[in-house]
């Protein structure tokens, strides 16, 4: 018979205000802005009229008319919901023509959609790998690809940040597994800078290694036309998995893996976040191609965010900040406290521009910082105000 211990649980309830006033104490707590406005470089933020310089919307599309314009012909064509996951009744054709339009942009044999990045970087990893392998990870990748690598069985490796000598010394000793996978960000999303995709591929032959790259940060960023790191890089069709999402530079939701025929027939039959949870409504992928349309004819909107992104580089490293190793249009201003990045952020509200402090777990407890995007929608005048309020805040708070 089972015994009855005395042992006195804590109630659920205590337990979780206990950790949430743990993280308030540490300034560590998500203060959530709301945004009664569409995301656009100037918008409504909590009942203020700001200058939003922490989007990810890259292109200025997310509240694009053509954009819009798709989402609602779509929605109107198919309706609101798609009714079902990708292999029962949820495929429906305007979900396969993103997916062509898609790899042909792209220049890859073929692709597959996910609901999310998030959901696609989970699915892919554990569908690729189980305990007969290994996963090779950059030590500052995404969230979403550490948590795919947690779900699966296989051995785990980590290598210093964008550091080849030390990849390579994960390479060793490595006979006893049947695959081993390499997988990095393509831009790192903290810190803004480029992994060195080329050396990583060079390394992968060399040992038999499978190349994972999450490019979404890249998208619509980097490459001719926005077509990302491995366009950047001149190594398309030599990544194994090229992963990327609608939700950042394309405006809208969703994620993505192009690459070969074969690669993505197996991921629709073993990606878990796609045989079990429901397809995108119509309207998103009606958007996405719009999207895609825009960017294959409009050279003029990626040229324009790496001016801006030049531009205003240029005016925090004068007025003495320190901006660490970025080289995209994410610029982080660097900070080290948590408490610090949260006043920064309050003082930069106040002055009338919407930035995010990013703090621990997302960046080590003392690599606080301020991360700012700019787009190219937001004009030279925007970028002035922005840094004028980064000086008079820098400045209040003796930052600079
Ligand atoms: C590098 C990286 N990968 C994946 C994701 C997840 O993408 P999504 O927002 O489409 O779920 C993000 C978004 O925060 C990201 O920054």
């Amino acid at each position: 018979m089972s015994q009855q211990s005395n042992l006195q649980r804590e109630p659920l309830l205590d337990s979780l205000r206990r950790e949430l006033e743990g993280l308030d104490r540490d300034d560590l707590l998500w203060r959530i802005r709301t945004l009664q406005s569409p995301s656009a470089p100037h918008a409504r933020v909590d009942g203020k009229n700001v200058l939003v310089l922490c989007s990810n919307n890259y292109l200025g599309l997310a509240n694009h008319p053509k954009l819009k314009q798709a989402a609602i012909t779509a929605t109107r064509k198919y309706g609101a919901g798609s009714g079902s996951v990708r292999v029962i009744a949820g495929t429906m054709d305007i979900h396969l023509k993103l997916e062509k339009i898609l790899a042909e942009y792209r220049r890859a044999e073929a692709s597959i959609t996910f609901q999310s990045g998030y959901a696609t970087n989970a699915g892919t990893i554990l569908a690729l790998v189980d305990e007969r392998d290994l996963i090779i990870s950059d030590e500052l990748n995404h969230g979403s690809i550490i948590d795919g690598c947690r779900m699966t069985k296989a051995e785990r490796r980590v290598y210093k940040h964008k550091d080849i000598s030390d990849l390579e010394k994960q390479l060793q000793n490595t006979d006893r597994f049947r695959r081993i996978l390499i997988i990095t960000d393509g831009v790192f999303s903290m810190d803004g800078d480029i992994a060195p995709l080329k050396d990583i591929v060079d390394l992968a032959m060399k040992y038999q290694a499978i190349t994972y790259v999450d490019d979404a940060h890249g998208d619509g960023v980097l490459g001719e036309n926005g077509r990302g790191i491995t366009n950047h890089f001149h190594l398309e069709g030599k990544v194994d998995v090229d992963m990327g999402t609608f939700s950042k530079a394309f405006g809208c939701v969703g994620g993505y893996v192009v690459g070969s025929k074969d690669l993505c027939t197996y991921l629709q039959n073993k990606v878990r976040s796609y045989l079990l949870s429901g397809s995108q409504p119509p309207g998103v992928p009606g958007a996405c191609i719009a999207a895609i349309q825009l960017l294959k004819k409009n050279p003029s909107l990626v040229k324009k965010l790496w001016d801006n992104t030049r531009y205003f580089k240029k005016a925090l490293k004068e007025l003495g900040f320190d901006t660490g190793q970025s080289e995209t249009p994410i610029t982080p201003v660097m900070v080290g406290e948590s408490g610090k990045a949260h006043k920064l952020a309050d003082e930069m509200f106040r002055l009338g521009v919407f930035v995010l402090p990013i703090v621990f777990p997302m960046v080590g407890k003392d690599k606080a910082r301020i991360r700012t995007i700019v787009t190219s929608a937001h004009t030279k005048k925007d970028l002035d105000q922005a840094a004028d309020a980064f000086q008079k805040a820098g400045k209040k708070l003796s930052l600079i």
